[in-house]
């Protein structure tokens, strides 16, 4: 794999940025669910580092939760509601506040799929938090409750984000040099 250096085009939102912003929505959250039964629920892989900083930045007692789906790749992605669930959650979300952590909100349709499925668990309410919002990409309707950035029609990577897997550690988010990167070298 590149090393990231040799592929960054630009850093979009550094990692100062992204702290002050993750701390803001979660004593955002921290208010709007006093009292509430709060479960955070992470997309696997994408939403994680954003999942460990939101929940360390939220004042109030919550649970959290794991689980992945498939996602098809670019131009063999299938409409809306199609996604498999390929790891299911542990708990029973039944008259649980969840809210589910996602990295970036890019055509929509894998967040709202999971929506779809969840919803037929009969959750307590059910709302949406990401970090990233792509809306030149949108094919599906989603509302986002809770949003980092809203970010331009690029591809960028870091803070979760992968280039083929790799880089979801770095602490900030980058854009990637399309000219530059090798995905097999
Ligand atoms: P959607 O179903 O098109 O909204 O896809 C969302 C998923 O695609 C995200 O959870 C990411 O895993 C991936 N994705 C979309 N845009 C990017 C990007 O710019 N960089 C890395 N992954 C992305
Ligand atoms: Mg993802």
């Amino acid at each position: 794999m590149n090393n990231y250096q040799d592929v960054l085009s630009e850093v979009l939102i550094d990692a100062s940025t992204l702290q002050k912003r993750v701390k803001e929505l979660g004593e955002q959250i921290s208010r709007d669910y006093a009292g509430a039964n709060l479960l955070l629920i992470c997309i696997l892989r994408g939403g994680v580092p954003f999942l460990v900083d939101l929940s360390r930045s939220i004042t109030i007692p919550h649970m959290m939760d794991f689980m992945a789906v498939s996602s098809y790749g670019i131009g063999k992605r299938e409409s809306s509601g199609s996604a498999r669930v390929t790891l299911d959650l542990q708990m029973d979300i039944r008259d649980k506040d969840v809210l589910l952590v996602e990295d970036i909100i890019d055509s929509g349709h894998t967040i709202s799929s999971v929506l779809q499925m969840l919803e037929t668990r009969r959750p307590r309410s059910l709302k949406v938090c990401a970090l990233l919002d792509k809306p030149e990409r949108r094919e599906a309707d989603v509302s986002i409750h809770y949003l980092g950035f809203t970010i331009p029609n690029r591809f960028v990577f870091g803070y979760g984000l992968d280039l083929d897997e790799f880089h979801r550690n770095l602490p900030f988010v980058g854009v990637v040099d399309l000219t530059k990167y090798n995905p097999h070298p």
